[in-house]
């Protein structure tokens, strides 16, 4: 009999695995955590009673709204000031709490949703995202919806995340020697951020970008592009304050995660206690009865790494991750910058249809037509199917990272929509020196 994970439930009744956990165990069903599995008939029960009871509990359960976290609605940015003011809170409250979360900000400065997510559910409120109307630039741009049987299995893309100093370059070092395509180019793997590895004849795509501050700014620009993160935990330290931090991002991007116990080489190690510690947090791993997968590895002495990659196959299978190869590209901007030669430049995530070279594209700020593109290898290629990375030449502007790409019918429409984008962009920043002058005017008064 087949099983359904909670997270995957919780998507699809469109509220988050915490809330999930939280209604089930009122329905008598206790699981760990989000990557819980359930069997098929009883995720059936719990989708057919929360799905439509969610209406109801509107109108009835008044008390047990009473009872809930209060929700707060959050755009995506919002200042320090403005969330202190919804949250109930001081500023230097919430800013004691941004530090201790390692973010340095005034009362001014505005933070990402991301960020001010994380503060909120510290002070016990739960947040929506808001949606902003004004997008109307992207009203252009059609959504094609992907038929069923036009989806085809694509590779799984992966994040390396963990405390300082635990190990998760050393670690992605070590997975790119077990692959032979690597070795074969003489190492030069670091052409884009993000690597390709074939294990028994499948391909896992890792994204180099640091990890959290990929999730971060990804996530607050409505971006996901991870599909399992690797959360690398030394064995020698134990959980620290960034290995929390990468649990709860993953948790909140509803993003399936393996453990990479490092380091088991060094001597004086305790697993135990690196499990006791993840136990802590909500996720007991699988030897000690729980749903999380850990693999004890030392990527020094390459040990165990191919039980991690295999380990990435199996949690990808079960995700049954799947994209149209045959229609146009939509895919998410890694990184960008401007090259003194070849201008700007974008390393691009292509996640779903095939990105050829000629193709017009608009990514954030930027359009125009690919002139080339290259591989993680650094050679020239001129398709680039789904979950593949690849950097791009030929756009008009630097995009952020996390801005999405989208390939449209031709140039025209193309800088149309960065256009509108650019013209929305100038009177936000307009609309923030504004801001600051007053601010600055007031503190003078
Ligand atoms: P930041 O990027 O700074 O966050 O660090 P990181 O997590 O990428 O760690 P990195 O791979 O740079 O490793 C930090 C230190 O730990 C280096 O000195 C590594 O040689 C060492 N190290 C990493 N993995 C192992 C391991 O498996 N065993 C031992 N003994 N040392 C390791
Ligand atoms: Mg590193």
């Amino acid at each position: 009999m087949s099983k359904t994970r909670v997270y995957k439930l919780a998507q699809k009744l469109g509220i988050s695995s915490k809330e999930l956990i939280e209604q089930m165990e009122t329905l008598g069903i206790n699981v760990n955590n989000h990557m819980s599995t359930l069997e098929d008939d009883e995720a059936k029960l719990v989708f057919e009673l929360l799905g439509s009871a969610d209406e109801k509990d509107n109108s009835i359960n008044r008390e047990e709204e009473e009872n809930c976290m209060p929700k707060i609605m959050i755009s995506e940015k919002i200042s320090v000031q403005d969330l202190s003011k919804l949250i109930n809170k001081t500023s230097a409250e919430v800013i004691t709490k941004l530090i201790q979360i390692g973010v340095m900000a005034t009362i001014n400065q505005e933070i990402d949703f991301d960020v001010a997510e994380l503060i909120a559910l510290e002070f016990g409120y739960e947040v929506e995202k808001e949606v902003s109307n004004d997008d109307n630039e992207d009203s252009l741009l059609e959504v094609e919806v992907d038929d069923p049987n036009d989806l085809q299995p694509r590779p799984p893309i992966v994040t390396v995340m963990g405390h300082v100093d635990h190990g998760k370059t050393s670690l992605l070092d070590a997975i790119r020697q077990t692959n032979v395509t690597a070795k074969e180019a003489g190492g030069i793997t670091q052409h884009i951020g993000a690597s390709e590895v074939h294990i028994n004849g499948k391909k896992i795509v890792f994204l180099d970008t640091p990890g959290h501050e990929a999730f971060t700014s990804m996530r607050a620009r409505g971006a996901q592009v991870t599909d399992i993160s690797i959360i690398v935990v030394a064995a020698d330290d134990g959980i620290m304050p960034q290995t929390i931090e990468a649990i709860n991002h993953s948790k909140a991007a509803n993003v399936p995660i393996i453990v990479a116990i490092n380091k088991i080489d060094k001597p004086n190690i305790n697993v135990d206690r690196v499990k006791q510690e993840l136990a802590d947090q909500g996720l007991l791993v699988e030897d000690w009865g729980g749903d999380v997968i850990s693999v004890p590895v030392s990527a020094l002495k390459g040990q165990n790494i191919d039980t991690l990659l295999e380990m990435v196959l199996l949690v990808a299978e079960m995700e049954e991750l799947k994209a149209n190869p045959n229609r146009k590209a939509v895919g998410t901007v890694i990184e960008a910058q401007l090259d003194k030669g070849r201008g700007p430049v974008a390393t691009v995530l292509v996640q779903n249809g095939t990105l050829k070279v000629g193709d017009s594209i608009v990514a954030g700020i930027g359009h125009g037509k690919v002139r080339a593109m290259i591989n993680h290898l650094g050679k020239r290629i001129k398709e680039a199917t789904p979950s593949t990375p690849v950097e791009i030449l030929g756009l008009s502007d630097v995009p952020q990272s996390g801005d999405q790409f989208v390939v449209v019918e031709n140039d025209k429409l193309a800088r149309s929509i960065a256009d509108k984008r650019k013209e929305k962009l100038r009177e936000e920043q307009m609309k923030a020196t504004q801001k600051v002058s007053l601010d600055e005017l007031f503190k003078q008064m």
